[in-house]
Parts: structure tokens; sequence; C-alpha cells
């Protein structure tokens, strides 16, 4: 693809360009945005990119892990990885709406990538993966849809951090960002993965946060997520995880009665995520997801399939 290599060719010379022998940082999610953002600057300007990847606690199983062998190892960025999980946690301690677990999680995020940041000697950039729709939503008059829930970016970043911003991908949309990603070699899967919410579990956990919920709700969403890769599924639908309902109810495993929390399986299609359907799955698909996640995860002992679109209901569950 000509006009795409060209692209990455041009961006590339730009940013060293405008980088020259400064350093840059880039706060790393995991996510598509970040990804691209830091292969494509890593390829311009080497080590003198450094990432800070924040593990709030309230990522999917091994994520952390993952983001190191991913992009650490096999695309050798620097990565610093910081395990914020207990701040978080306690943070969240008593916090059970979920407006304000997105303001405390939103918060913390922005002290404690503040605070890294700043560790780095003599950092003059600061890299993000805004892409063009980010650009077009934050230029937008915001409508009362803004204020039904604060949509916090975690990726986002304090205004008065006083570093010269590079965002390479400024001017794509969601899948020249994803061409752009495979054509530098990043594996399918991780270009096509789907979108994940700032806050994280912290708002797929109804209520109140804790360290337990997040370890049960973690093993559910992996059996999920990897069912619907080993059937193919994943990339025909749009979002899916599963949500944490911190309501109990009986159940009877062998011959012993059990009492044990709610798991709600959840999966979306869309293109804008604006509107949504519930996905059509097989109801093979669900039932093994439903006697994995029962049998293997302890501490869930119903599983719920969640049959409404958006709207009237959201994509989330808070
Ligand atoms: P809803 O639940 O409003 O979600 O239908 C629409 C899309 O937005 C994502 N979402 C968020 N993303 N911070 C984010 O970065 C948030 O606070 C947040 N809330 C919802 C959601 O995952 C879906 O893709």
């Amino acid at each position: 693809n000509w006009k795409l290599t060209n692209y990455i060719d041009t961006t590339i010379a730009e940013i060293k360009e405008k980088v020259g022998d400064q350093k840059v940082i880039l706060g790393l999610s995991g996510g598509v945005d970040s990804s691209v953002a830091a292969v494509l600057i890593h390829k311009a300007i080497g080590d003198q990119l450094q990432c800070i990847f924040v593990d709030t606690g309230l990522l999917r199983k091994d994520e952390g892990k993952k983001v190191m062998e991913n992009y650490g190892e096999h695309f050798n960025l620097k990565i610093k990885m910081i395990d914020a999980s207990e701040r978080f946690l306690s943070k969240l301690k008593g916090v059970s709406d979920p407006e304000q677990k997105r303001k405390v999680i939103g918060n913390e995020f922005v002290a404690v990538f503040d605070e890294e940041s700043h560790k780095i000697e003599g950092a003059k950039f600061l890299a993000q993966g805004t892409i063009y729709p980010d650009v077009i939503e934050s230029q937008s008059v915001k409508g009362p849809s803004s204020v039904i829930k604060s949509h916090h970016n975690v990726g986002g970043l304090p205004e008065e951090m006083d570093f010269e911003l590079l965002e390479p991908l400024r001017e794509l949309f969601k899948d020249e960002v994803r061409k752009v990603g495979e054509e530098l070699g990043i594996p399918h899967h991780l270009v096509h993965r789907h979108p994940f919410p700032g806050p994280g579990l912290g708002i797929r956990i109804l209520g109140e946060v804790d360290e337990d919920k997040v370890r049960i709700l973690q093993e559910a969403d992996d059996i999920f997520i990897g069912e619907l890769y080993k059937d193919d599924l994943y990339d025909k639908v749009s979002q899916a995880f599963v949500v944490l309902l911190p309501v109990k109810s009986v159940g009877v495993m062998g011959d012993e009665r059990t009492y044990e929390y709610t798991a709600v399986v959840r999966s979306a299609n869309t293109t804008d995520f604006m509107t949504a359907t519930w996905s059509r799955l097989p109801y093979e698909f669900l039932d093994t997801i439903s006697n994995r996640i029962i049998n293997e995860v302890r501490g869930i002992n119903r599983v719920a399939y969640d049959i409404s679109s958006k709207p009237p209901a959201t994509i989330e569950w808070e």
C-alpha cells in the first residue's frame, strides 16, 4: 500500500526532525492507539522514547505482563511499568457511585503519571495516541450526552504539564491507525482489540470495588474473551466483556449449597458506539462460557447474558 508506507515514512521523518536528540515520554495503555503511536515513534527515534505503563490493578487478566512481552520484548520499546494497583484500590475503598469511581480513577491516574513522568530526566516531549475522532470530539460543543457519563479517558493528561505534545496519529481514523499498526508489524489481534474503558474493571464491578472482586472478574472475562477467539467470534463483535454484579444467589455444586456472585456476559455490535445491538451469539457458545465460568471461577455461581440494546441501555453497566 503506497499511501500507507508513504504516510509512515513522512511521519517518521517529521518526528525525527521535530524531536532531534530530545527525549519523549508516552503513556502506553496497551490499547490500539497508544501502541501504534509508540511503535511508530520508536521507529523514528529508538530509545529516545520512554514509555510509561501504569498498572491500575483494574486491567484485564495479565495485561501488564502481556504489554511487556508484546511491546517491551518483541518491539524493544523502553517501558517503565508502574504497579499502582494498591494505590487505586485504596482510593476506591468505600466508593460505589459510578461517576465518583470514574473521578477517583481518573485523578489517581493523572497523579501517578505526573509523578512518574517527572522522574524521567530531561524529557521534552509528551507523545499521545490522539486520533482524528478525538480531535473532533474535543472541538465539538458537548451535548447532554457527555453529561450522562464523563468519558474520562485515562490516556488523557493534565494540561498543566509543561511538555510539548507529539501526536503522530492526529489525522487518522481508527481503521487507518489499525492499518499503520499492521504495516509496522504489530500482530492482527493487538491491532484489532476491542476498546477498553479508561476506568477499566472499576466500572465493570458494580458498586464497591475490592481485590477479590477484581480477581473474580478478571478470571471470568479471560474465559469469555478466550472462547470468542477460539470460535472466531472476537472480530465479529465490537466489544465484549463480563460484568460482575454484587448480587449473590443460591446455587448447588456437588452436594453443597453455594451462595455466590452473578456474572453478566455482555457483547455488543456497533459501528459508532452511539447505538448498539446485543450480539446474537450462538446458544452452544453461551452454554460453553456459562459452564466454564461457573466451574472454573470461584466466587461466581450464576451467569446471565445481557440482551439490551443501546439506547436505552448503555454498553457498559456503569
Ligand atoms: P457506553 O457504556 O456509554 O459506552 O455505551 C460507549 C463506549 O465508551 C466506552 N466508555 C468509556 N471509555 N472512559 C473511557 O475511556 C469511560 O469512562 C468510558 N465509559 C464508557 C465504552 O467501553 C464503550 O466502548
